[in-house]
């Protein structure tokens, strides 16, 4: 169904519900310009930071290929005498790939023995020469898939039994409603089966060449798009294009809110239309692959692209993918799941190994691209960083044997914009190398002619080959853009060209739904004696730069690399142009207008006795503060993508103290890329009221205006833990490792991240995951749980053998299978509105396994989002499938029910429970 229609509805009902008369940003109202404080920035243009080619390190030979390639990145090169491809002993063959990027690498001679991560060696070039600093801290060693000359065949379409009414036959052109969230699982395996009939029938006239071409980008910059696949025969080929906000690089789009803000809603309705409305943006410009959602779990709290992402548990991150992939694809465009998969850092992302254990894996950091699987995504992107010690892009365990087999992923996996190593991971399961080339502008590929010769050889077979082009073909069949699709209309990197850069307008009222999200993820941290919200008040001062409007322009910065006004957006790939941005001060002042509220403001961050001044004998001092951060190929005020902190930027403790000590209604608004530390102030008895208001896109200061003055009643809840202090997080930024050094990243928290540790580890943090107050109060009663019968009997054996507590078999798709995924248990309960104003509650469900079952106290399996009016109660729905009450059994193999009484708890956040009930089954 399109939720566009529906949207404005909703939207009205919340709004219209809450308030009377929310108050609109002018956008004609002339705003003061300001001496703004840029504290740093750096003016890197994006792919123009040199890559650090191996020739450069101090020690050994090179291979032609051995530098890794900056993709956005400044830092980025492999121990020098590792070669990272090599053609097989049976030669070099002649290319006639006509690729824009192919080009031959030089022969060298490989042993190879076995494939995969399992149980890959080293080949013998890297093995004999490695040069590794083995200190602690880092790796000894990189493992490369080697293979020998094999056979291929191609994982099927896992066996879908459509069941009407629980697993319907579904085209991703119209997916289920969002209704029926938990209830209805989507079975999209028909049309993949049609996609891949007419791919394969398309393809079936191409030569090898061809074939390998609709693998290989054109190389960086060779096309419109920050990707682009070259047209082939009659097909038009792919325009891939970030970000997971908006259309990147191109003007008349909607600069979305970031994909944090989305997870902070809780609300499955918002996520879904952002994603269609993404997706019909993306399709207007031409692009067919949009590359978003991103969908790594904020593991640390310095992690410099966490606000991307959707929040720091896999359960927030798995629903918000699903319904912004089922949104985005409704619109026409081929999502991409990214990045797969521990890529939780910057520093040193492509000299990294994540070092995670099977079970953590599978139950923290697969989970969101399960339901991305589940949600039929097109297509995926595999990361930078090694785990364990085998390259993402490289990895068999990873790409082939979960995703692609375990999962049942019908479409593509990309590299990361010069993720790629060798050209052997095709067979590890990487499907398109992107922007194609092996480092910008290198003129060669691991793909093109490598991969041409290494068919033309014996070494990869050609009905590899053949599997890679069908799954990308059938992608794009899959999503129907054989059928009207416009053609790319914008240019990604000349902005300006006249010849290529259409300008065409895709905003249409999407302005909404970015609005209706800021409003919706702001979280009421702290709200003493009813500061909040504002009634009237006879004046006001805004304290702060991130109060106002950048100096030079909301896009002033190159891919927003730098912090000057109202953040609405962190830096790197994962930005979009804003059209406009409307910052509090403006928004303010239209509301003060109607209040007839005096309004001043005092913008210098670092000016404390002129702040100290400005603010004194106010009636409510509101002060504007925030934290950024962002990808590593930019560096801003010393963080190198990663926070090098968890302090609030530009001066703001002291800022918010000195305004503090001098007015007695000091209000603080937060814009935060994440947690920050807020302890030097968070008790002080004149911060009144505490709104975390994240990075919402181009409404912020409407949104943010709305919420203070309480037109919209919040109802967003902490998709992460604020903790007192940074070693309370289980799990930190790893630092150091020198230019050849392959740092380890230890994933030893295991299960417990976030919230999750600090239940386990008894820490009282100073807000937890799922926390934030509202203008009104609720009421929880009445629980009742039962399980769910289904009149087929179809999956009666797999079901009591997982009562017994035994996994079922792996197979294709069997994590994605509708036994395990349908409902299994429902739980009702009441929540009732008892306060004076109309407000949305957020019903969390947290399971509490027995302690035999080595999980974490509790862990998030279910929420949903309910609007009641004062005095009215409604009854609440949750279903559980057995997957959601599973482990992963890493002897067995399999999703299994832990040995004992699985409790759970009902509530208002990971330690507000108001209901507990066990399970029965
Ligand atoms: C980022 C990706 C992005 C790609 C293309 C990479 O550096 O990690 O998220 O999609 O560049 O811009």
């Amino acid at each position: 169904m399109k939720l566009s229609s529906s949207l404005s509805a909703l939207c009205s009902l919340l709004l219209a519900a809450v308030a009377s008369g929310a108050p609109q940003a002018d956008p004609d109202l002339s705003i003061p310009s300001i001496t703004a404080t840029v504290t740093a920035t750096s003016f890197t243009t994006f792919g123009s930071s040199s890559s650090v080619s191996a020739s450069s390190s101090p020690s050994g030979t090179l291979s032609s290929h051995t530098s890794i390639p900056s993709s956005n990145s400044s830092s980025a090169s492999l121990p020098s005498s590792v070669s990272t491809s090599t053609i097989p002993s049976s030669g070099p063959v002649a290319s006639s790939t006509p690729s824009t990027s192919t080009q031959l690498s030089s022969a060298s001679s490989s042993v190879s023995v076995s494939s995969g991560s399992a149980s890959a060696t080293v080949p013998s070039s890297a093995a004999s020469s490695a040069t590794f600093n083995s200190g602690a801290g880092t790796e000894t060693g990189i493992i490369f898939p080697t293979i020998t000359p094999e056979s291929f065949t191609p994982f099927p379409v896992p066996s879908d039994t459509p069941i009407p009414s629980t697993f319907p036959e579904t085209d991703p052109s119209s997916p289920p409603d969002v209704s029926d969230a938990g209830k209805v699982v989507p079975d999209f395996g028909q049309a993949w089966k049609t996609a891949y009939k007419k791919a394969k029938l398309h393809i079936s006239g191409w030569t090898l060449e061809q074939k390998v071409n609709a693998t290989t980008g054109v190389g960086w910059q060779g096309g419109l798009c920050v990707g682009n696949i070259p047209s082939i025969a009659d097909w038009q080929g792919l325009c891939l294009e970030d970000s997971p906000l908006g259309v990147r690089y191109a003007d008349f789009v909607t600069a979305f809110p970031t994909g944090v803000n989305t997870g902070a809603t809780f609300n499955r309705t918002m996520m879904r239309i952002r994603g269609e409305f993404m997706g019909a943006e993306h399709k207007g410009k031409g692009v067919h692959v949009a590359l978003g959602p991103m969908m790594n779990m904020g593991r640390i709290a310095q992690g410099g692209r966490n606000w991307e992402g959707f929040g720091a548990d896999p359960f927030l991150t798995g629903e918000a993918a699903y319904e912004t992939i089922l949104g985005m694809q409704s619109s026409g465009v081929q999502a991409c799941a990214k990045h797969f998969i521990n890529n939780e850092q910057e520093h040193k992302r492509t000299q990294s190994s994540s070092n995670v254990d099977d079970r953590t894996q599978h139950e923290i950091y697969a989970h969101p691209f399960l339901r991305s699987v589940q949600a039929g995504v097109a297509s995926a992107m595999c990361s930078y960083n090694l785990i364990n010690d085998t390259f993402a892009c490289d990895n068999d365990k990873m790409m082939n044997d979960i995703l692609k087999r375990e999962f049942g992923f019908q479409g593509y996996i990309m590299s990361d914009w010069s993720a790629q190593h060798t050209t052997e991971s095709a067979m590890t399961g990487l499907d398109m190398t992107m922007p194609g080339d092996i480092s910008f502008n290198s003129g060669n590929s691991y793909f093109g002619g490598n991969l041409t010769a290494y068919v033309r050889n014996g070494t990869i077979p050609e009905s590899r080959v053949d599997d890679m082009a069908t799954r990308v073909l059938a992608a794009w069949y899959y999503l129907g853009q054989d059928r009207n699709y416009p053609d790319t209309n914008f240019n990604a990197f000349k902005m300006l060209d006249p010849a290529t850069n259409k300008h065409v307008d895709v905003q249409e009222d999407h302005f909404t739904i970015v609005h209706d999200i800021g409003v919706a993820s702001a979280v009421l941290l702290k709200n003493t004696n009813n500061a909040l919200p504002l009634k009237k008040p006879r004046s006001v001062v805004l304290v702060g730069n991130d109060a106002g409007p950048a100096l030079h322009g909301p896009n002033g910065f190159t891919d927003r690399d730098g912090d000057d006004g109202i953040l609405a957006m962190g830096w790197g790939s994962g930005t979009a142009q804003f059209p406009y941005l409307i910052d509090p001060l403006g928004a303010i002042q239209v509301r003060a207008r109607q209040d007839r509220s005096l309004v001043s403001w005092y913008l210098d961050n670092f000016n404390l006795p002129g702040a100290a001044s400005a603010v004194q004998g106010q009636d409510v001092a509101i002060v504007f503060v925030n934290a950024d951060s962002g990808e590593q190929y930019l560096t801003v005020d010393g963080n190198e993508g990663d926070r090098k902190n968890l302090t609030l930027w530009q001066n703001a403790d002291a800022l918010i103290k000195t305004v503090a000590d001098n007015n007695a209604n000091t209000i603080v608004v937060a814009n935060s890329v994440g947690p920050a530390i807020i302890e030097p102030w968070i008790d002080h008895p004149n911060v009144t009221a505490l709104l975390w208001a994240g990075l919402s896109g181009q409404e912020a200061g409407n949104s943010i205006t709305d919420v203070l003055y309480g037109a919209f009643n919040p109802s967003g809840r902490l998709p992460y833990t604020v903790a007192k202090n940074p070693a309370d997080y289980g799990a930190q930024l790893i630092t150091g490792g020198g230019p050849n050094d392959i740092l380890s990243i230890p994933y030893t928290e295991g299960l417990n991240i976030d919230y999750r540790h600090f239940d386990a580890a008894n820490i009282e943090p100073r807000f937890e995951f799922g926390f934030g107050l509202s203008y009104t109060t609720f009421k929880y009663s009445g629980l009742q749980i039962s399980a769910v019968h289904h009149s087929d009997k179809t999956s009666a054996d797999l079901e009591s053998k997982w009562s017994a507590g035994k996994a079922a078999p792996i197979s294709d798709g069997s994590s994605a299978a509708i036994w395990l995924h349908r409902p299994a248990v429902q739980v009702k309960f009441n929540i009732q509105n008892t306060g004076k104003l109309a407000g949305g509650e957020i019903p969390q469900l947290y399971i509490q396994h027995p302690s035999s079952a080595g999980e974490p106290p509790s862990v998030l399996k279910g929420f949903t989002d309910v609007l009641l009016k004062p005095g009215q109660t409604k009854t609440v729905t949750l279903t559980l499938s057995r997957y959601d009450l599973s482990i992963w059994d890493t002897v067995q193999q399999g999703w299994v029910r832990p040995k004992g009484t699985i409790k759970f708890a009902v509530g208002q956040s990971s330690r507000l429970f108001k209901l507990h009930g066990a399970v029965p089954l």
